[in-house]
């Protein structure tokens, strides 16, 4: 869910809704804001995506002022209906909320309230702040008292109707910065909402609450002493969370990957050619110590750990493992102090993937984060993080995400090695040239995209399409097909083309498309095994597109559609491979019709475990 609040001098009303549709990405069943107006609230709630709930607020237009709090919902308890959308009001009390409250079936039988607005977890807060309230505790002490309560993943953020001048917000969990401008504070799930406005931040920490008025931000922590924060600059613009002239912000994204995997490889090496990651604040003693890596992530981020794998585990020769964080958390794992836990998040806030690393650093794990997001949770729980420089990723399926996600693990993998000795300068150099490259290489992917699109127009109407690959390219299959699967909803699988003859070459029909990943020529005994799948498939009728370097005459020969990719070596294809893929999913979702920023049923970042 995203969540804004806003107090200062301008249209409280304008300021939330435009901040609402920044953040909508974050979650679009339903939408709703609230303002205090002469000791009432005014509040408009509609299910749907924001513009619903703009033309319910021109219909029945509603008083503004200085002050007001807004909530875009990704629906958990209770079916995404205008009643169980927020802001949830209790008498002078309003609240928006984002996380799971694990204990609310509890609250609401103590809470002996006799009708419910609304089937959500969230409403006892609203209940409850209104009963702290109303007993006479001002807002922030009503909110100490409520959170002391409440178990699970919460950040609340409430007015008073009684008390106008004043917005209190909760953070446990779910992400929350305060953004500060010229007499005017803002509190959103993510700095997006209040660029427009200012680009002065602050980070709430774990268990934190914080108060605007017209005097300022007070934070203090949930026991009430001043807390620990941490202001920082945002260093991206209004611009980059525009379309610029893209249909999609997905399209956008997938076009600044040259730009991104540049950025996210810039500085990080030295004049002595060594990889320097100035972020790794583990000793170069620690992780030599290491004795294995476990990668854990979601979704795309997942498939990048994967590629990782296969990179890192032939560079530093440390085993390594790549696990699903909902899966990780409660298996009970084997991890120990001399574990490397490696956890890639491009939001830095999904829940599985936090509570994952919570329970390997109670188990002393060492965790290093890959994040696309300053100061968010997950690189503020680890004990390490490299940043990745894609910039604000809008697009609900991930791309230059991905991409860069690759660039972070490659540098970590190298990094690891040529701190355990397995690789020196020259080594490391070579490899680095390489990386520098990859811009270049995916922009002469983008370049070519006319046949990405055109196919995907000719396969529009089909049912279902699968992708193979071998070594890294399976990865890159499987990110292909969630590609497809999130936009286009279509039946879309990934599977190793090895596994093929064991169980889904039953799948293959005529005129089924298949998307084959061949590797680089140099690899011959892969790339040989490779060719024969794709006779295999076609043999069975399959229409084979396949993905090979441009001068691989026998792959062109054994295929009817051939993308061509530069040549690059093994282990870093898939900075190439994927392009034509997440183009050909954007590029038939838009045919179909869909919103591909904002797919059906999915968010962006998910919070709740
Ligand atoms: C959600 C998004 C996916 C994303 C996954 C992991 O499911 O829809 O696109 O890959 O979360 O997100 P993260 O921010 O942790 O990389």
């Amino acid at each position: 869910c995203g969540i804004v609040g806003y107090l200062g001098h301008r249209d409280g009303l304008d300021v939330v809704l435009s901040g609402l549709r920044r953040l909508e990405y974050r979650g679009y069943d339903s939408a709703g804001i609230a303002v205090p107006s002469e000791g009432k609230i005014e509040w408009r709630k509609r299910a749907g995506k924001i513009g619903n709930l703009a033309s319910e607020i021109d219909e029945r237009p509603m008083p503004s002022g200085g002050v007001a709090i807004g909530h875009t919902r990704w629906a958990t308890h209770g079916a995404p209906t205008d009643r169980n959308s927020h802001p949830h009001v209790a008498g002078r009390i309003a609240i928006v909320h984002n996380g799971i409250i694990e204990n609310h079936d509890q609250l609401r039988a103590d809470l002996g309230v006799e009708e419910y607005g609304s089937d959500t977890d969230s409403e006892v807060a609203a209940h409850l702040l209104r009963r702290e309230v109303e007993g006479g505790k001002g807002l922030v002490d009503a909110m100490r008292a409520v959170v002391a309560v409440l178990e699970g993943a919460f950040t609340l953020v409430a007015i008073d109707a009684a008390d106008p001048q004043r917005i209190v917000a909760a953070r446990r969990n779910s992400p929350l910065v305060v953004g500060v401008g010229e007499g005017e504070y803002f509190v959103a799930s993510d700095v997006a909402a209040f660029i427009e406005f200012t680009r002065e931040a602050i980070e709430l920490g774990q268990d934190q609450i914080v108060e605007l008025t017209p005097a300022g931000v007070s934070i203090t922590t949930f026991d009430g002493q001043p807390a620990q924060t941490n202001e920082f600059h945002v260093d991206w613009d209004l611009a980059a969370a525009q379309k610029q002239g893209y249909d999609w912000f997905m399209r956008k994204e997938i076009f600044e990957q040259p730009k991104a995997v540049a950025d996210t490889l810039l500085g990080r090496l030295n004049e002595r050619c060594e990889l320097v990651l100035d972020e790794l604040r583990i000793s170069p003693e620690t992780l030599r110590r290491i004795n294995k890596i476990v990668i854990i992530a979601s979704g795309t981020s997942f498939y990048s750990g994967l590629v990782a794998k296969y990179a890192i585990e032939h560079w530093t020769r440390i085993p390594c493992e790549v696990e699903l964080a909902s899966e990780f958390r409660y298996r009970d794992p084997i991890i120990d102090p001399m574990t490397l836990v490696v956890t890639i998040s491009q939001s830095g806030e999904t829940a599985d993937t936090l509570m994952a690393i919570r329970h390997a650093r109670e188990q002393h794990a060492k965790v290093i984060a890959i994040c696309n997001t300053n100061g968010a949770t997950i690189p503020r729980e680890s004990d390490a993080v490299i940043y990745t420089h894609a910039g604000p990723e809008i697009g609900v399926a991930s791309t230059k995400g991905f991409t860069t996600q690759l660039i972070a693990c490659y540098l970590l993998g190298l990094y690891l090695a040529q701190v355990r000795g397995m690789k020196y300068g020259d080594e490391i150099d070579a490899l680095l040239r390489e990386l520098e490259r990859m811009p270049a290489a995916i922009q002469h992917m983008l370049d070519q995209q006319q046949q990405v699109l055109d196919l995907a127009r000719e396969f529009v109407d089909s049912p279902s399409v699968l992708f193979l690959g071998r070594h890294v390219g399976y990865p890159v299959a499987l990110e292909g097909a969630l590609k497809l699967k999130e936009l286009a909803y279509i039946h879309a699988e990934g599977f190793a083309a090895g596994e093929l003859k064991h169980g889904p070459i039953a799948l293959i029909n005529d005129g089924l498309p298949v998307f084959v990943v061949v590797p680089p020529r140099g690899r011959d005994q892969l790339r040989d095994k490779v060719i024969s799948n794709i006779s295999e498939v076609r043999a069975r009728g399959a229409k084979t597109i396949v993905l090979g370097e441009a001068d691989d005459a026998e792959a062109r020969a054994a295929s009817e559609v051939y993308i061509e990719l530069p040549k690059v070596s093994t282990l870093l294809q898939p900075l190439v491979s994927i392009i034509p893929l997440q183009l050909f999913a954007c590029e038939l979702a838009t045919v179909k019709g869909h919103d591909v920023d904002q797919p059906r049923n999915l968010a962006k970042s998910v919070t709740v475990e």
